[in-house]
C-alpha cells in the first residue's frame, strides 16, 4: 500500500541517507563485541545527518522520544527510526526462558505469553523485538538451547508461529504490537561440539528436515523480519549466503520483509575468511540479501564508495532501503511516529496485575515433573517442616535467567518467598544455602545438614546461574555446577525425603539424582512468578502439565541426543541383561545405555492416565485419503489433571532411511478425575511425506507405524498402508 511514498522518498535520498537507513547501531545494553562505542552525543548527530535507521536495546518512552523527536525534527528527511531490542521471555515482567514456555506444548499461553512482552515493550517505546529465536537444537552444551523450543521440527515450529503471532497480532501498526524478527538464518543450533558460534557442516536432508520448518512456518505466520546468523554453514557464513537468504527464503518461501544482521555479522565474514575486507564483506551481505547492517557499520562506511566505483549497483541498495522502510510504514511510524513512546502506558502497563496473573499461569505449565516415587508429591497441606537448600533458594538474581536484562533482577518471587505466601502459620519453613555455584568450598554443608535433619521434607534448589547459559554460554559439561552434586549427596545421607527442584537452562545430567532422589521437578528459569508457581505445584494447586521439549541425556557423552534418531544398521536397543558378548559389534556405548535419561515428550502428571488402543479409520489409505486415529485417554487417577497427547509416526522402508518416530501431532487436554475423552488426530499424504532420495518432497507407498501415548518412548502402536493408489 505504501510503494508510491516509498519510491517518491528515495528518489529524494542522498546515497548516505539510504545506506543511514540500513544502519543499526547499538544504545542501550551491549550485546556483542561493539564496533562504535559511540557517545550519546556522537549517535544523536548520527541521527541529524540521516545516518541511522534504527536503534536497539535502548528502551523506555521518554529516550526513545527523544531520540524520535531529533530524527523527525532534526534530520533532513524526518524518517522515524527503529527501535529493537531482544525481548526474549517478556520485557519487565519476565516469563519463563522459551525453552520452558516450549515445555507447556500450550501454543495458547505461550501466544499470550508473547502478548504481554509485545504489550510492554512497546509502551516503552520498542516496534522491533528480535524475537523467536526458533534454532532447533540437539545438543545440550549449546548454551542457547535455553533460548529455542527444544529439539524437534513440529513442536519448534507450532511454539514459532504462536510466537510470532503474540508479537504481531492481527495489525502490526497497532500500538500494542511490534514486528518480530525471526533467527538466526540458518541452523545455528548446530555448531560443532555445540560450542557457541562455531562451524555448522550438514547435509540439505537434516537442514531441510529437521533444522528449516520453524523458520518456514515463520514466514507463513507473517514474521515481518529475519536475522542471519553468525555460524558458516556448508561453507558460506549465513550473512552472505545466497542459498539461505534468496534461494530458500524469498524464492521458495515466499518471503518478502527484512533481513538484519546478527551483531557484527558482516564484518566477521572477514574472520570467517570469506571477504578480504570490510568493502568486500559489504558486497557479499548485500547481494545475499542482507538489508540491514547490525552494529557493523559496514554498509554505512563502505556502501557509498562502492557505488561511486561500480562495484555494487545503487538499484540494490534501493531494494534494501525499500524493506527497510516498508517495515516503518507497516508499523505505522510514518502515520505517528510517537505511537510507540507512549509513558502513561508505560507507567500503567508495565508488570500491571493481568501480566504478572499470565506469567504465573505460564510459568505454571512450564514445569516438569521428571520423577515422583511413592507420590512424595504434592506436598500435604499440614506438614510441619519443610527445609529448603541449595544456591537458588533464597536468589533472586538468577531467576529471571538468560535474556532478560529489560526485568529487574529483584523483582523475581524466590522459591523460600513463594513458599512463605502459600504455607500455614503451622508450617515450620527453615532455610540453608549450603553452597556457592562458584566455589568450592563446603564450610556451610554442616549447617546445611542440620537444617535439613530438622525438617519433615528437604527442598533442594539446586541448577544453574544464569549467565551458565544463552549466548556464548556454552557448556562442555552438563553436569549440576560446582560442588552442588555433594551437597545433594550429602543431604541424601540424612534420609530426609528430598523434593529437587532443578533450575537450568538446558538438560543437566542428573542420572545420579534420577536414581536416589525420590521427586524431581525440572522448573528451568520461570522469571517475575517462579516461587509462587513452584510453590503452587509443590502443593498441589496446580497439577504439574509439562512435557520435555528435549532429551535429557545420562551424560554429556550422548550428546547429540534425540528422539528421532535413525535404526542403523546395527542398533543396539536391548537392556543389556544378555551376556556382552550377544551384543557386540552393535552400535552403542559399553558404558551407558543408548536411551535419554528423560526421554523427548516425557513429564509425569500427579494423577495417571490411561490410553486405549489405538483405533484407526482403515488399514489401507490411498493418497488422496486420511487417516483417522483415536484414542481414549481416562484420568485413572485421584486428580484434575492436564495431558499432552502425542502422535508419532515412523515409515518403515523408505527410498532413504527414516526415523524411528517422528512426531506429527499433539493436542493438549484436561481431563477431571475418573474423567475420559477421546483424541483424534488426522493424517494427510502431506504429513507422511518427507525428502525422497532425489531430494523431491513426497510420499512412498509402504507401511508405517503410528504411536500415540504420554512421551515419546511410552506409547500404543498401530499399523497401516499407504497404497500407491489414488
Ligand atoms: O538479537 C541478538 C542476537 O540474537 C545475538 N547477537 C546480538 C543480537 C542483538 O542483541
Amino acid at each position: 500500500p505504501f510503494e508510491k511514498e516509498i519510491v517518491d522518498l528515495i528518489s529524494r535520498m542522498t546515497i548516505e541517507e539510504k545506506v543511514g537507513q540500513l544502519t543499526l547501531s547499538v544504545s542501550g545494553v551491549i550485546t556483542g563485541p561493539t564496533a562504535s562505542a559511540k557517545s550519546s552525543e556522537e549517535l544523536k548527530d548520527d541521527i541529524r545527518k540521516g545516518l541511522v535507521g534504527g536503534y536497539f536495546n535502548g528502551f523506555g518512552a521518554e529516550f526513545t522520544y527523544e531520540l524520535q523527536k531529533i530524527s523527525l525534527e532534526e534530520s533532513r528527511l524526518g524518517i522515524p527510526l527503529l527501535f529493537g531490542g531482544d525481548v526474549i521471555h517478556g520485557f519487565k515482567t519476565i516469563f519463563p526462558i522459551p525453552l520452558a514456555e516450549a515445555a507447556s506444548w500450550d501454543m495458547d499461553i505461550i501466544e499470550r505469553s508473547s502478548r504481554v512482552a509485545a504489550t510492554e515493550a512497546t509502551a516503552a517505546g520498542l516496534n522491533w523485538n528480535f524475537a523467536p529465536m526458533v534454532d532447533i537444537t540437539r545438543d545440550a552444551r549449546w548454551g542457547r538451547i535455553a533460548e529455542g523450543a527444544g529439539e524437534d521440527a513440529l513442536l519448534g515450529s507450532k511454539v514459532t508461529m504462536a510466537r510470532v503471532k503474540g508479537f504481531q497480532g492481527k495489525d502490526l501498526s497497532s500500538p500494542h504490537t511490534l514486528a518480530a524478527c525471526t533467527k538466526h538464518l540458518a541452523a545455528y543450533g548446530a555448531p560443532d561440539g555445540g560450542r557457541d558460534y562455531n562451524t555448522v557442516d550438514m547435509s540439505d536432508r537434516l537442514l531441510r528436515e529437521i533444522y528449516l520448518p520453524p523458520y518456514e512456518a515463520a514466514v507463513k505466520a507473517g514474521s515481518a523480519t529475519f536475522m542471519t546468523s553468525f555460524n558458516e554453514l556448508n561453507g558460506v557464513p549465513a550473512t552472505g549466503n545466497t542459498y539461505l537468504l534468496k534461494d530458500l527464503l524469498r524464492t521458495e518461501w515466499g518471503f518478502d520483509g527484512m533481513v538484519v544482521s546478527d551483531y557484527n555479522s558482516i564484518a566477521e565474514m572477514i574472520n570467517h575468511g570469506v571477504a578480504i575486507d570490510k568493502a568486500e564483506a559489504g558486497v557479499i551481505a548485500l547481494e545475499a540479501g542482507t538489508d540491514m547492517d547490525m552494529e557493523g557499520y559496514v554498509y554505512l562506511k563502505e556502501l557509498p564508495r562502492l557505488v561511486k566505483e561500480g562495484k555494487i549497483s545503487e538499484a540494490k541498495i534501493d531494494e534494501a532501503v525499500k524493506r527497510v522502510l516498508r517495515l516503518k510504514y507497516n508499523l505505522g511510524l510514518f502515520n505517528n511516529p510517537y505511537l510507540y513512546s507512549d509513558q502513561k502506558r508505560e507507567k500503567e502497563l508495565l508488570m500491571c496485575s493481568e501480566h504478572l496473573e499470565t506469567a504465573l499461569e505460564m510459568a505454571k505449565k512450564s514445569i516438569v515433573l521428571l520423577k515422583n516415587e511413592n507420590q512424595l508429591l504434592p506436598l500435604k497441606s499440614d506438614i510441619k517442616s519443610i527445609a529448603v537448600i541449595g544456591p537458588l533458594a533464597d536468589n533472586k538474581t538468577e531467576l529471571n535467567g538468560t535474556w532478560s536484562f529489560f526485568g529487574d533482577l529483584d523483582d523475581p518471587v524466590t522459591v523460600l518467598e513463594g513458599l512463605r505466601n502459600k504455607i500455614g502459620p503451622s508450617t515450620e519453613l527453615l532455610y540453608a544455602k549450603g553452597c556457592e555455584f562458584y566455589s568450592d568450598s563446603k564450610e556451610h554443608f554442616q549447617e546445611a545438614i542440620a537444617t535439613a535433619k530438622k525438617a519433615d521434607v528437604v527442598i533442594m534448589a539446586i541448577g544453574e546461574s544464569a549467565v551458565m547459559n544463552g549466548e556464548a554460554a556454552s557448556r562442555s559439561s552438563i553436569d549440576l555446577p560446582g560442588i552442588q552434586k555433594d551437597l545433594v549427596r550429602e543431604i541424601h545421607k540424612t534420609g530426609k525425603p528430598i523434593v529437587a527442584l532443578v533450575f537450568s537452562g538446558r538438560p543437566l545430567a542428573i542420572s545420579w539424582m534420577d536414581e536416589n532422589i525420590p521427586a524431581i521437578l525440572e522448573t528451568w528459569f520461570l522469571g517475575t512468578q517462579t516461587g509462587n508457581a513452584i510453590s503452587e505445584v509443590l502443593f498441589g494447586d496446580y497439577n504439574p502439565s509439562g512435557k520435555l521439549p528435549v532429551s535429557f541425556p545420562r551424560n554429556v557423552g550422548q550428546v547429540p541426543i534425540y528422539y528421532n534418531y535413525k535404526q542403523t544398521g546395527r542398533l543396539y536397543d536391548g537392556d543389556y541383561d544378555e551376556p556382552a558378548s550377544q551384543r557386540i559389534y552393535l552400535s552403542k556405548y559399553r558404558d551407558v545405555p543408548n536411551s535419554p535419561l528423560y526421554p523427548f515428550g516425557h513429564g509425569l502428571s500427579y494423577t495417571e492416565f490411561e490410553y486405549s488402543e489405538i483405533d484407526l479409520s482403515k488399514e489401507i489409505i490411498n493418497m488422496d485419503e486420511k487417516l483417522q486415529i483415536k484414542v481414549q485417554v481416562k484420568n485413572v487417577g485421584l486428580y484434575d489433571g492436564e495431558e499432552v497427547v502425542q502422535l508419532y509416526v515412523r515409515d518403515l522402508v523408505g527410498s532413504v532411511t527414516r526415523p524411528v518416530k517422528e512426531l506429527k501431532g499433539f493436542e493438549k487436554i484436561h481431563l477431571a478425575a475418573g474423567e475420559t475423552k477421546e483424541v483424534v488426530f488426522e493424517l494427510s499424504v502431506e504429513d507422511l511425506s518427507f525428502y525422497r532420495k532425489d531430494m523431491t518432497f513426497g510420499p512412498e507407498p509402504g507401511t508405517f507405524h503410528v504411536f500415540i501415548g504420554t512421551s515419546s518412548k511410552e506409547v500404543k502402536k498401530a499399523t497401516f498402508e499407504l497404497s500407491e493408489s489414488s
